[in-house]
């Protein structure tokens, strides 16, 4: 899903921006070892961990299939988690204002 040749860097901010986005921990998506009580990053128990990947989906059509169609390319406004989700794990509702 992320480019395999991804810095970890790169994918440490990726990963805080998720977090972020949705208000969470890391252990929110990646499940523990039960035998080291570490996190294990790779492994995929945690179906969060799967709806993340189609969320990632989601927005990777939505910002370069779409997005980049409108506006001046080199400011693209990329959408992120944190665009719906606002640092919740399930997007709020859009309260009207009256
Ligand atoms: C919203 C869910 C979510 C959160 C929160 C999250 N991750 Fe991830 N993480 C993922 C997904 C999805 C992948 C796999 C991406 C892919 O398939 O390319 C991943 C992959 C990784 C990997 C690479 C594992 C491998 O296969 O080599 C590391 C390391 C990692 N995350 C660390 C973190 C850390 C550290 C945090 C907290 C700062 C964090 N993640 C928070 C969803 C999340
Ligand atoms: C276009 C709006 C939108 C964007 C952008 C978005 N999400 Fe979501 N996400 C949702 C909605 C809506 C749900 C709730 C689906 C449901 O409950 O049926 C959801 C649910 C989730 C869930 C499942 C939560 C749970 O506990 O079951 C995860 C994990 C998630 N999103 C991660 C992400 C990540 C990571 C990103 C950024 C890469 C992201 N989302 C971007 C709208 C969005």
């Amino acid at each position: 899903m992320l480019p395999q040749d991804i810095s970890a860097a790169e994918l440490d901010s990726v990963m805080k921006e998720y977090g972020e986005g949705l208000g969470v921990s890391c252990g929110y998506c990646h499940v523990k070892d039960p035998k080291t009580q570490h996190i294990d990053y790779v492994s995929d128990q945690n179906p969060r961990k799967q709806a993340a990947r189609t969320m990632i989906a989601m927005l990777q059509y939505i910002n370069t299939t779409y997005l980049s169609r409108i506006g001046d390319p080199r400011y693209p406004t990329l959408v992120t988690c944190g665009n719906c989700h606002q640092g919740q794990t399930h997007p709020p509702d859009f309260e009207q204002a009256h």
